[in-house]
């Protein structure tokens, strides 16, 4: 079954929304046009075919296999314009008796037509009912996600795809998450909806940020969708009171600067298993680093100095986690257009141990900079 549009929509996989017939090869063919959607029933994925014959309209499902075999056969040799709507882009094909010419209309989610490079399926779905994602200006009313916001989506949705990675192993039915500098809360609301809704576990999530305005609007969102164990608290985490219960799972997305250490190093303190913490603006090592040894090279050019002392800021918090006993990996999150900041520091709790940090200490005194985890875990000595 060799045919463009069949692996099109194989490779689409569950984006695809439609495929219209149209414009007869064969004038006595009894239907005009066909109009035909995927469907989930309990045999599985099927197509409802919509046929038209002069004003009548005929309805008949069919299982995928058999659509695709009629679509590469009797559909192939009877339409010349086939078209192909899928999420974020639409495909017209004109079909000649030697070859198929293919256009794609849409955005950047262009169709890969190799279903072996087949994309894989979000966890969070454009056109699923998340109503505080609507709230939030993330979707849009009809459900589809609001250009502004698409890098947003694609952060959030690969964030809840790296959790949903390690939660799958653990077997737990209560859980229990801290995000550090939630802002809008995009993440902490979607999280929240992953654990309730989907995997259906009892879960306590906790949003902090410094902003009040923010933060109300995000309690009130949490109470109108009863989302009861979704709170949200405005405070400065660099001096606030923080919760010490049993927690399970750390997590920043973009928390600024040293907003990033106080969360690990709560994490670290409360012996808490996982951090997922997608750090940002990296201000603290670049404004007090001066030259005086082998890196002065990466410190003469202002932009340079900045992305630098980004990564040594990240490198030194990887080695600090892994002191402490947490074994950790930097991601890429996300892909560098969707955010350029985006590496992710993906720690998990081997065995609480004394951190020795004698390497970190010489750099800290050869450079003369102030690294904030390094200060906090220094102080408990
Ligand atoms: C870039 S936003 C990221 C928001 C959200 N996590 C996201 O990815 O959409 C950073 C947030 O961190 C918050 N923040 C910065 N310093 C903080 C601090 N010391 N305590 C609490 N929140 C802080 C800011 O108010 C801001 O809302």
């Amino acid at each position: 079954m060799e045919f463009v549009i069949c692996d099109d929509i194989k490779a689409l996989g569950e984006k695809v929304k439609k495929l219209a017939l149209s414009e007869l090869k064969n004038k006595n063919y009894e239907y005009s046009k066909i109009t035909s959607r995927p469907f989930n029933s309990k045999k599985g994925l099927m197509w409802q075919l919509e046929k038209t014959k002069g004003s009548q309209v005929f309805h008949e499902n069919m299982t995928e296999a058999d659509f695709l075999l009629w679509l590469s056969t009797e559909g192939k040799e009877t339409y010349r314009q086939i078209c192909l709507t899928a999420e974020g882009t639409t495909v017209h094909y004109t079909v000649f008796p030697d070859k198929v010419k293919r256009k794609e209309t849409g955005n950047s989610l262009k169709v890969k037509a190799q279903s072996h490079n087949k994309e894989k399926a979000y966890i969070l779905k454009q056109g699923e009912n998340i109503p505080a994602l609507v709230d939030l200006g993330v979707f849009s009313k009809e459900l589809t996600i609001v250009k502004s916001k698409y890098d947003k989506f694609k952060q959030i949705n690969r964030f809840i795809e790296i959790i949903d990675d390690v939660f799958s192993k653990l077997n737990k039915d209560e859980i229990t998450i801290l995000d550090f500098g939630c802002g809008k809360s995009y993440l902490t609301f979607i999280v929240y909806y992953y654990f309730t809704e989907i995997k259906k576990v009892k879960a306590k999530v906790i949003g902090y940020d410094l902003k009040e305005d923010v933060v109300k609007n995000c309690n009130e969102i949490a109470e109108r969708y009863g989302y009861t164990d979704l709170k949200f608290y405005v405070n400065d985490v660099t001096k606030g009171e923080l919760y010490e219960g049993d927690i399970d799972m750390v997590i920043t997305l973009h928390a600024c600067d040293i907003a990033t250490d106080f969360a690990l190093y709560h994490a670290i303190e409360n012996g808490v298993p996982h951090i997922f913490s997608v750090p940002c603006c990296q201000h603290e090592i670049c404004s007090s680093i001066k030259k005086g040894g082998d890196y002065d090279l990466l410190l003469s050019h202002g932009l340079i100095k900045e992305r630098f002392s980004a990564l040594l800021t990240d490198s030194i918090r990887a080695e600090i986690l892994k002191e402490c006993g947490y074994e950790v990996d930097i991601i890429e999150f996300v892909d560098f257009a969707h955010s350029p900041k985006n590496l992710m520091l993906r720690c998990k709790l081997k065995k609480k141990k004394a951190p020795q940090l004698q390497s970190i200490k010489e750099l800290t005194e050869k450079y003369g900079f102030t690294q904030k985890l390094f200060e906090l875990i220094g102080k408990e000595k």
